[in-house]
């Protein structure tokens, strides 16, 4: 009987020591996502490689509407494993509109704190026209993902030309010639 009562205390000690372990488990998951959560990731690429791997290849999508109807594209050999939106699975259109969204989110990585250009400058963050250009970039974005919309060409020379003009005003500051000067 005793016995019994001593091997149901230990189970009960048991229960209670596992539950506190999970508790504990739970609680330190939870500090742990919360230090971690509101403070983001340092940025991996520079200004540079940003701009090359995703501002100019989503942007081309965008500016081939100005030649080409997205509705005639023809589907990659292999759409699942195509390289260009255009002729992929969610080709034709759909990329059209899903490159102007990627374009408008993507802004935001032109806010994030610690990113460097080429040349080992910070982004200019703290200037008001930057802030201004990057919001001028989100919304000819938001105008192209409308302009998708409708399938309209017409309304995609036009979305077109309001992007080209966000990306060079920008250009025009802050990527002269020298190299040494950007981001200045
Ligand atoms: C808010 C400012 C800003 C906006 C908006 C912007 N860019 Fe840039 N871009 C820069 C800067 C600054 C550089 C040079 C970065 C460096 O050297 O690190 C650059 C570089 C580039 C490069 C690389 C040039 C090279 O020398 O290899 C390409 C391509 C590019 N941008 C395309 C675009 C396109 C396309 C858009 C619009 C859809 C755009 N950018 C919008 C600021 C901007």
């Amino acid at each position: 009987m005793q016995d019994e009562h001593h091997r149901q205390g230990r189970r009960a000690g048991m229960r209670i020591s596992r539950f506190t372990i999970a508790l504990a488990a739970v609680v330190c998951a939870g500090s742990l996502s919360a230090q971690s959560s509101p403070k983001a990731a340092a940025p991996a690429a520079n200004l540079n490689q940003l701009m090359r791997s995703l501002f100019f290849p989503h942007s081309n999508v965008i500016f081939f509407t100005q030649r080409y109807d997205p509705k005639d594209v023809k589907p990659a050999s292999e759409p699942s494993g195509s390289t260009d939106p255009l002729t992929g699975v969610f080709g034709g259109w759909e990329a059209v509109e899903n490159s102007a969204l990627t374009l408008a989110d993507s802004a935001d990585l032109l806010m994030t704190p610690g990113r460097k250009c080429s040349n080992g400058r910070d982004v200019p963050l703290a200037n008001a026209d930057w802030v201004q250009m990057v919001n001028g970039l989100r919304d000819a974005s938001m105008f192209a993902y409308k302009a998708a919309l409708t399938k309209d060409r017409d309304k995609m020379l036009q979305a077109s030309d309001v992007l080209a003009t966000s990306c060079s005003n920008c250009h025009n500051k802050y990527r002269p010639g020298n190299v040494a000067n950007r981001c200045k």
